[in-house]
């Protein structure tokens, strides 16, 4: 077992040098050849040889997600609450389908503190991301829709029915479309509503669109509105769009998979979040959990159990209590320990301390904004409401080429890592501020590095 004591030795070296080594690195031709090249080997060797392996050919090429100058995607350094926990669920091993032991019961620990954070009033599972957790959510939306028309997905498929509707923004994450071409709704079941300048969904836009389909004969079941888009962090209207969802008895959904946990300090600009049907909220982004884990949470969890639910003889469990198996709540059946590291790195901050997190990391994209709107070569694509900072290089002869040459050019150079999306008809490059560690200094560095590629690209 000395081994496992060796592990976290090397865990441990990897946190503390994080910030000395390149943010991220081309991974050299001998390194990969080794990654992806090894035969099978016939016979086993000491587990200490496979830890110096990995010392030497795995943890020098992170995707650079722990470093404090990762700015790319949505992605977080991991809690060391988070680490240490996960290495005991490894231990322990179980399957958290259901039965009764501690990885199920501290689930419902987890997800109760997860919707109380952000003040959701209902309950639900944690999942893989919001992408498991989004097709669950729609799964409960069209078993609750045809209900109530007097039909069962689950037993008539789609035949035959008027075609469903899912409204999603124009900024709406892909996991909204995956979900519906998953669900048999078809992308012809999808309705992209246009945004407004601030890359909201336009609510105007959204009652026309689903009239319209009424006068069509088709069937409008959902709206799936945004709490913090990926590409700029807008939060949609969430009160008009949960009032029109009302007024035409629509599903309400919202994915906060990233941008939700910002209600823990700013509850008034997410007013209307507690009027979803269900929400997706990714503790594996802005909490630090550690990959993987998503939560969906449902106002009435009976919806996604309606949709999901089949226990076969072998798995019976007559003492299981009113909730059931998580395994009736989504399409996964062995499920693994997703609770512990959740419900350690909250109980490591406090809910003082994830408020804490949220507040230090968007007041940090906040200056990054400042520095974008004082420079003369930067241009700042759209306001800040979460910690996205969307912006773009002004000069040169063919802004949109420089800037969709920039985030490669950056990340080459190993001092920052930075991703780029398209804005409406422009190249962008966004930075996500979600590292505790991340400095002043560092949104400096950042912007040096932009200029040094923008430079290179011409
Ligand atoms: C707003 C939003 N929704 C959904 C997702 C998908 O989440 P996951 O990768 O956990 O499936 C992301 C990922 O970045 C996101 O930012």
């Amino acid at each position: 077992m000395d081994e496992l004591r060796r592990a976290a030795d090397l865990a441990a070296d990897h946190l503390r040098t994080v910030g000395e080594r390149p943010v991220w690195q081309p991974v050299p031709d001998d390194a990969r050849a080794w990654l992806t090249d090894q035969p099978l080997p016939r016979a086993g060797r000491p587990l200490d040889d496979l830890l110096t392996d990995i010392r030497d050919h795995v943890l020098p090429y992170p995707m650079g997600n722990g470093h404090p100058r990762f700015f790319g995607w949505v992605n977080s350094p991991p809690s060391t609450a988070g680490i240490a926990s996960a290495v005991l669920a490894a231990a322990l091993n179980p399957s958290c389908a259901g039965g009764d032991h501690a990885g199920v019961l501290l689930e419902h620990t987890a997800v109760r503190w997860l919707a109380q954070l952000i003040g959701y009033p209902g309950d639900g599972l944690l999942t893989s991301g919001a992408s498991m957790a989004t097709v669950i959510a729609l799964a409960a939306a069209r078993q609750a829709g045809a209900r109530r028309d007097g039909w069962d997905p689950r037993e008539d498929g789609l035949w035959g029915r008027p075609p469903m509707v899912v409204y999603v923004s124009a900024e709406g994450h892909s996991c909204l479309r995956k979900a519906v071409e998953l669900l048999g709704f078809g992308t012809r079941g999808l309705r992209v509503i246009p945004v407004d300048a601030g890359f909201r969904m336009d609510v105007a836009a959204l009652g026309a669109a689903i009239a319209d389909d009424l006068r069509n004969g088709l069937r409008p079941l959902c709206v799936a509105a945004s709490a913090g888009t990926v590409n700029t962090g807008a939060i949609d209207p969430l009160p008009a769009i949960a009032d029109l969802a009302d007024e035409y008895g629509l599903w309400l959904h919202v994915d906060g998979a990233y941008g939700a946990l910002g209600a823990v300090v700013e509850p008034a600009a997410f007013a209307g979040l507690a009027r979803a049907d269900s929400l997706v909220l990714d503790p594996h982004k802005w909490l630090g959990v550690p990959v993987d884990c998503g939560c969906v949470l449902l106002r009435d969890p009976v919806t996604a159990r309606d949709a999901f639910s089949l226990v076969p003889a072998y798995l019976r469990d007559e003492a299981a209590g009113d909730f059931g198996w998580f395994s009736e709540y989504g399409p996964e059946q062995t499920r693994p320990l997703r609770a512990l590291k959740t419900w350690a790195t909250i109980a490591h901050l406090g809910s003082d301390g994830v408020a804490r997190l949220v507040a230090g990391t968007s007041a940090r994209a906040r200056e990054l904004a400042d520095l974008v709107d004082a420079a003369d070569d930067l241009e700042r694509l759209a306001p800040v409401t979460t910690s996205v900072v969307a912006f773009r290089y002004r000069h040169g002869a063919d802004p949109d080429a420089v800037n969709r040459a920039i985030p490669a050019a950056v990340q080459r150079r190993g001092r920052a890592f930075l991703t780029g999306t398209r804005l409406g008809d422009v190249e962008a490059l966004r930075a996500c501020v979600l590292s505790p560690a991340t400095t002043a200094g560092d949104l400096r560095v950042l912007l040096e590095e932009v200029r040094v590629a923008a430079g290179e690209a011409g």
